[in-house]
């Protein structure tokens, strides 16, 4: 049972939209009710109205606001919350009438942003984020502020901070500023430790729920957080995997995608899905059990092109496929990696294609050597990792790991791979 941290009640709430046609209003208060249910919400019931443009003053029309006033009363709803961005003056004036406090989806993204910060940078961000946010909104008094206090939309920069002033959050914001700074140059340094060692990188990218956490648990026992709620991860997390032919590559979870994310928080994020950009591979995952499979890889796919990794590898996968009746599944799916994370099915699939992308400064060979070659075998002893050797009537048959100068050197003797061939399954 979702449960509001440090209430005894689970908060009931009314969602309500304005369909003005500019986007899918449908999709999009359908992810609203799993984002209330991730922030430990009921979601009751749902209220949507067509109008050319919301309300300026109340969102929605005079009528539609007297029906949700009446839904809160019979309902016991303890919160509303609206598909949009709201201004102060549309907050007060519902609250006024209905007499519930109301939240936008922005304060409601921010407010599970900073439940599931793990990381110091994903915490500071987080922080900027909703001191961002709540400046321009502070009116003269600061009354917003006041009635913030315990549950949904309201976790985050904390009471104390809430009850200042302006020019306190704004020193406050540079403060975090320079912090995220100093965060920021440390994990590049790391980055470039990474790259001089050679570590190749493989980052998991997807929309919320996709299953990101689970894959990673699957493959590597990592114990990365995996719940079925949205956003349980917020940084990238990284763990080492070992392949089957033995290369070792460092898995990066990421911070899964949101439709319609406010533009500010796309901007505080970026740089967790730019570490994601920089990896040698990438891992589009999605949950192949949902309507929207292919609007989500399609735009995962659109935001990595935008962050410039159109040369990298992607490697498609469909998830959750324990949910799904094979026939069923579309053609156009025919050509992605199909795997259930949660029974494991698929997994050796997936871990071919890994070992099929990797880069070439590392690749795994098989090779037949003859014995007057035999030299070589030391070569790979020296420069290499050697991971099998067996003496055969023909010569010495090795399975090898090499980067892309010993590669070239060892590619006359290669062979074939029976289980590692050049037709694709992805
Ligand atoms: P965020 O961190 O919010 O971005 O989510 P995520 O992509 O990391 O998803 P997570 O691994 O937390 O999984 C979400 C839910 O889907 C959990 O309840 C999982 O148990 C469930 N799930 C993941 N993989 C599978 C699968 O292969 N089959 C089924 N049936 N459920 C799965």
């Amino acid at each position: 049972m979702p449960m509001i941290e440090n209430e005894e009640k689970i908060t009931r709430a009314l969602l309500v939209s304005v369909d003005t046609g500019s986007f899918d209003a449908e999709s999009s208060l359908a992810e609203l009710e799993e984002l209330v249910k991730s922030a430990g919400a009921e979601p009751v019931v749902c209220v949507l109205q067509k109008l050319p443009r919301p309300e300026s003053a109340t969102f929605v029309g005079s009528g539609k606001l007297e029906e949700i006033r009446s839904l809160c009363a019979m309902q016991e709803i303890d919160l509303i919350v609206a598909d949009s961005e709201l201004s102060p003056t549309q907050i007060k004036h519902i609250e006024d009438y209905t007499d519930v406090r109301v939240i936008d989806r922005t304060t409601l993204i921010l407010d599970i942003f900073a439940l599931r910060a793990r990381s110091r940078e994903g915490k500071l961000q987080v922080e900027l984020a909703q001191l961002k946010y709540l400046l321009p909104r502070l009116t003269g008094k600061g009354v917003e502020m006041s009635r913030l206090g315990g549950g949904i939309g309201t976790r985050g920069p904390g009471e104390t901070k809430m009850e200042t002033d302006r020019r306190h959050i704004r020193r406050r914001m540079e403060t975090l500023r320079e912090e995220l700074r100093e965060v920021e140059k440390h994990r590049h340094m790391l980055r470039r430790r990474r790259q001089k060692d050679g570590v190749i990188t493989c980052a998991i990218v997807g929309y919320t729920n996709a299953g990101k956490s689970t894959l990673m648990n699957t493959l590597t026992d990592a114990g990365v957080l995996a719940q079925d709620k949205l956003f349980a991860t917020l940084d990238p997390t990284s763990r080492a995997l070992k392949l089957p032919s033995g290369v070792s590559v460092m898995l990066i979870d990421t911070v899964g995608l949101v439709r319609r994310l406010p533009h500010h928080l796309v901007e505080a994020f970026r740089s967790t899905l730019e570490e994601a950009a920089q990896s040698d591979i990438i891992i589009n995952l999605c949950d192949a059990s949902g309507e929207e499979a292919r609007m989500h890889l399609d735009v995962t796919n659109e935001l990595l092109t935008s962050l410039g990794c159109g040369d990298r590898p992607i490697i498609t996968v469909l998830n959750k496929c324990d949910l799904l009746d094979r026939q069923l599944m579309p053609q156009e799916f025919e050509a992605c990696v199909k795997i259930s994370a949660k029974t494991g099915e698929g997994i050796d699939r997936l871990l071919d294609a890994i070992e099929k992308n990797l880069p070439v400064r590392m690749r795994h060979v098989s090779l037949l050597i003859p014995f007057a070659d035999a030299g070589v075998v030391s070569d790979i002893r020296a420069k290499g990792t050697l991971i099998s050797e067996q003496y055969t009537a023909e010569g010495v048959r090795v399975e090898a790991v090499a980067d892309e100068a010993l590669y070239a050197r060892l590619l006359p003797y290669s062979i074939e791979r029976s289980h590692h061939g050049n037709d694709s399954q992805y």
